[in-house]
């Protein structure tokens, strides 16, 4: 396992530790942090979540705002080692899998905007990210209705950003497990399988095994346009056909995608951040998603989750 190690900037300490428990957002500075980075600034933010739609003392342990609160790590995490992959020389591969190379720094960019401060995209943020994402409000009240279809995971409501802005979180949302450590539930307890991710659940190719709650959530990010659409001078959207049918939900579709649209459509971010973010902490390559077996995700009617 070890003998796969190639990137420069995995220190054998710190591999060995993601690898026996996981990953802290201590971790995640020191695997990512740029010798630039002053440790003076304090403006950040993550969403908020409202008391009554997610209830602190819903049972049982780690309930729906718990889940919630790890996966803003998790999300965090995920644009962390998406920065870090997209750096590191040994690993150019996987970017070009997802996007084109002349928009590497562009879509760099849109990661770090997510976890660092705007007004320094070198500057990580230790307790949270973007001021921007804190004018979201995470919710799982259902405001346009739109859950009932079985393959929809979550929403972006931005019609009356900056004032009012909605993550909706549909409840198949919260069958998806995560990364860092929850609350309410030891990494190494037992029904930890219930919530955690590991190298050996996810398999040996990408697929939506991959997705986490914290992945979901980074895919909704992208959306925001006030955070985004200056990068590209456009919004990121999720791409369709002429007819109005998706193409760039899910594993497979994400790397079919016309290259040329893939900064614009968020499930790209999704898996590219999700791919470097396993391939690190695994250590292993993954195959290639395979249609109609990578992509068929149960919590999504055995389909690719849209959001
Ligand atoms: C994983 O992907 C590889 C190609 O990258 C493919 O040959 C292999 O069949 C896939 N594995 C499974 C279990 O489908
Ligand atoms: C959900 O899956 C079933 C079975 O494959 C299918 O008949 C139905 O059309 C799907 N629903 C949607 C909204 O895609
Ligand atoms: C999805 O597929 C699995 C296995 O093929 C099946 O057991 C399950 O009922 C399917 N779920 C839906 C919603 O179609
Ligand atoms: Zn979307």
């Amino acid at each position: 396992m070890y003998s796969k190690l190639s990137s420069v900037l995995v220190a054998t300490i710190f591999v060995s530790n993601v690898l026996s428990s996981p990953i802290t957002k201590d971790s995640i500075t020191a695997l990512s942090l740029p010798s630039s980075f002053s440790r003076h600034i304090r403006v950040r933010a993550e969403p908020n979540t409202g008391d009554e739609d997610l209830n602190p003392d819903e049972e049982p342990h780690p309930n729906k705002l718990e889940k919630v609160e790890r996966a803003f790590n998790d999300a965090f995490e995920l644009a962390g080692y998406a920065t870090t992959v997209i750096d590191d020389p040994n690993r150019q591969n996987i970017f070009t899998k997802y996007f084109n190379e002349e928009d590497r720094a562009n879509v760099r960019k849109v990661f770090a905007t997510i976890w660092t401060q705007p007004s320094d995209p070198d500057a990580p943020a230790a307790d949270g990210g973007s001021p921007f994402l804190g004018e979201i409000m995470v919710q799982q009240a259902d405001s346009r209705n739109l859950c009932g279809d079985p393959r929809l995971i979550a929403y972006l409501d931005q019609n009356n950003a900056p004032n009012d802005v909605a993550l909706v979180l549909c409840s198949r949302a919260f069958n998806k497990k995560g990364v860092t450590t929850i609350q309410g539930q030891d990494p190494q307890g037992p029904g930890a399988e219930n919530h955690y991710l590991t190298c050996d659940s996810i398999g040996d190719n990408v697929s939506f095994r991959m997705n986490s709650l914290g992945m979901t959530l980074l895919h909704e990010y992208t959306h925001y346009n006030r955070m985004t659409q200056s990068i590209f001078n456009a919004p990121i959207i999720d791409q369709e056909d002429a007819s109005g049918n998706p193409i760039g939900y899910g594993p497979v579709q994400v790397r079919t995608l016309d290259k040329a649209l893939a900064k614009l459509n968020a499930d790209s971010y999704a898996y590219f951040a999700s791919e470097a973010l396993w391939t690190v902490l695994c250590q292993k390559d993954y195959g290639d998603p395979v249609a109609g077996q990578d992509d068929n995700d149960p919590d999504c009617n055995n389909t690719s989750c849209s959001g």
